[in-house]
């Protein structure tokens, strides 16, 4: 987990999908599938990266009352994914239940699914979090108490922004996943999202994984911008 660039596979379908995984044909790849393809192609398109050796974040972002949660991530271990992952919004309680849900659901022999829960999204900006969200403190001491919360709830780690990583170690301690969303090369598109870093940054900063997706999902050779991704992220040659 430590060191990884996930790839967000925000596909339509898994027609799109195998078209997209087409050209790294024998690589093995850590990738997520979010909410738009789990919707439309269900867990089977889990199994079947899966089964094509592919590392999985199931990022379906659960927030709702704890007996809820506890029973979908019940369910959710039985897809046997590497990382899932909740709204530390939802509280201390529901994200217990969660990983009790995953605890549940995970068979004996197997290694439940890590699970992680986000902070504050990184399409959110400190005036949208203080005006939509009515939260009346910093960005940084938000994403810092969700943090905290997380670590207390004994989830493995958070979602944020490479932004506050360095802080969250600071503040929880190591051993504690920071997976960042929101990278981008100095001349991508920036997008919906906010608080955007860009991949040198997110390494000087130690955090765990990034996530990208349209830059190399939209690129016009997806091989060719992940490798040069890889070579931004880790500064190596590939
Ligand atoms: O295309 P882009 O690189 O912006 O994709 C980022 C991915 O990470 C999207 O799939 C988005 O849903 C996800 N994500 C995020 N911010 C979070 C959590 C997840 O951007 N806090």
């Amino acid at each position: 987990m430590e060191n990884s660039l996930i790839i967000a596979l925000d596909f339509a379908n898994g027609n799109e999908v195998d078209k997209f995984l087409v050209p790294f044909e024998g690589r093995k790849l850590f990738v997520k599938v979010g909410m738009e393809l789990f919707y439309q192609e269900g867990p089977a398109i889990v199994t079947k990266l899966k089964e094509s050796g592919h590392q999985i974040f199931l990022d379906l972002k659960l927030h709702d009352i704890p007996n809820t949660v506890k029973s979908a991530m019940t369910r959710l271990a039985g897809l046997q994914c590497d990382l899932v992952n909740v709204h530390a919004a939802g509280g201390k309680e529901m994200m217990m239940a969660a990983l009790e849900g995953l605890e549940a659901g995970t068979a004996a022999g197997q290694k439940r699914p890590s699970c992680i829960a986000v902070t504050q999204l990184t399409s959110t900006s400190e005036k949208q979090m203080q005006n939509d969200q009515l939260i009346p403190v910093s960005l940084k001491d938000s994403v810092l108490h969700y943090a905290a919360l997380t670590k207390e709830a004994g989830l493995d780690g958070v979602v944020c922004s490479a932004w506050e990583a360095v802080d969250i170690r600071e503040k929880v301690g190591g051993g504690f996943l920071t997976v960042t969303p929101g990278i981008r090369m100095a001349t991508d598109a920036v997008g919906d999202q906010k608080r955007v870093a860009t991949p040198q940054f997110a390494h000087n900063a130690g955090v765990s994984a990034i996530v990208v997706g349209r830059s190399i999902t939209r690129s016009a050779d997806p091989v060719k911008s992940y490798e040069q991704w890889l070579e931004a992220w880790k500064g190596e040659k590939y």
